[in-house]
């Protein structure tokens, strides 16, 4: 049984295959492979069951497992609010709560409120558990969503910067993706904008380092919004700032025209929304505005996983 509870639980070549498996499917999507309509996928995955549990606020990580799970036949039931509604309010502890569930269902995706709680629940789970983000922790489907927009962006250039602005710090998407990132050899350097406080760690910095084998990974950190580093940069990944965390603040950068105007002409800019001010909506009429293209990506790569994850059981 596998579950999904880290960017560490996706090898090379399980990767190369969910990437290319989204492709293929958004091909069909988008009616770029006339052989096939949408409809074949819809037997694939018929008679399983998956279950969202959901202890924090979620828009697309829900609804788009939810629709995947749709469009591939199979059924979904779940609770968008089970810190609320499920027997946790009542002292549930998640290790009974994820055991008692997975009793009912193929697969089950959780939200949790804090790092470590997708472990904990896996350790009484009875099948998948895919982390839907866990606190401050990580979101590893995210991070192959963003990994899969960068791929279909620049599917061969080497030698790629991605440069993360904003809270780096307590963003499990920056947490998880930067790893994913770390150990891909087109991506040659990673830049890090963030306030002091909000700045990833020394130690998160040698974990990236010890990912990378063979070719030469370049880390930096600034707290300013350096012009040049965004001249430079192919990739640029901005976050909101998560207040609700804890309450080492705000940070004020905004990627607003002024940065524009210097991006180069063939990068993107991406962030795994919501936003808030650091993005401004005048930005979305950019062309290298790909967050909502990115957004959407997840149907794909979540319907690739989900096929991948629930292949294992034959219903
Ligand atoms: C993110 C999350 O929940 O971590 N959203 C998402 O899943 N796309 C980002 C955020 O909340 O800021």
């Amino acid at each position: 049984m596998k579950h999904i509870l880290s960017v560490d639980d996706f090898n090379h070549d399980f990767l190369q295959e969910l990437i290319d498996r989204a492709a293929f499917i958004k091909d069909i999507r988008r009616n770029k492979n006339s052989n096939l309509t949408w409809s074949v996928l819809s037997g694939h995955l018929k008679n399983y069951l998956m279950i969202t549990d959901f202890f924090e606020p979620s828009t697309r990580t829900r609804l788009s497992f939810e629709a995947a799970m749709t469009y591939l036949g199979g059924h979904v039931i779940g609770t968008e609010n089970a810190a609320e509604f499920s027997s946790f309010k009542k002292g549930e502890s998640i290790e009974d709560n994820f055991k008692v569930i997975s009793g009912y269902c193929d697969v089950i995706v959780g939200r949790f409120l804090n790092e470590g709680e997708a472990h904990r629940a896996a350790s009484s789970c009875q099948v998948p558990l895919i982390n839907g983000g866990d606190g401050k922790g990580e979101h590893p489907t995210q991070a192959l969503i963003d990994l899969f927009s960068i791929v279909e962006k620049f599917p061969n250039q080497e030698q790629l910067t991605v440069t993360f602005i904003g809270d780096n710090r307590r963003s499990r998407t920056v947490q998880s993706l930067a790893r994913l990132l770390a150990g891909f050899d087109a991506v040659s350097n990673i830049n890090f904008i963030s306030p002091a406080t909000l700045m990833v760690e020394t130690e998160f910095l040698d974990d990236l380092q010890t990912r990378r084998v063979g070719s030469e990974l370049v880390l930096q950190t600034s707290c300013l919004l350096d012009a040049d580093w965004i001249k430079a940069s192919n990739v640029v990944y901005m976050t909101r700032s998560q207040i609700e965390r804890d309450n080492t603040g705000f940070h004020g950068f905004v990627f607003g025209p002024e940065c524009a105007a210097i991006l180069p002409e063939n990068a993107i800019i991406l962030h795994p929304l919501p936003r808030n001010s650091e993005l401004p909506i005048e930005i979305d009429n950019d062309p290298r505005a790909y967050y909502f293209e990115q957004a959407w990506n997840g149907l794909y790569v979540r319907m690739a996983l989900l096929e991948a994850i629930c292949a294992k059981t034959a219903r």
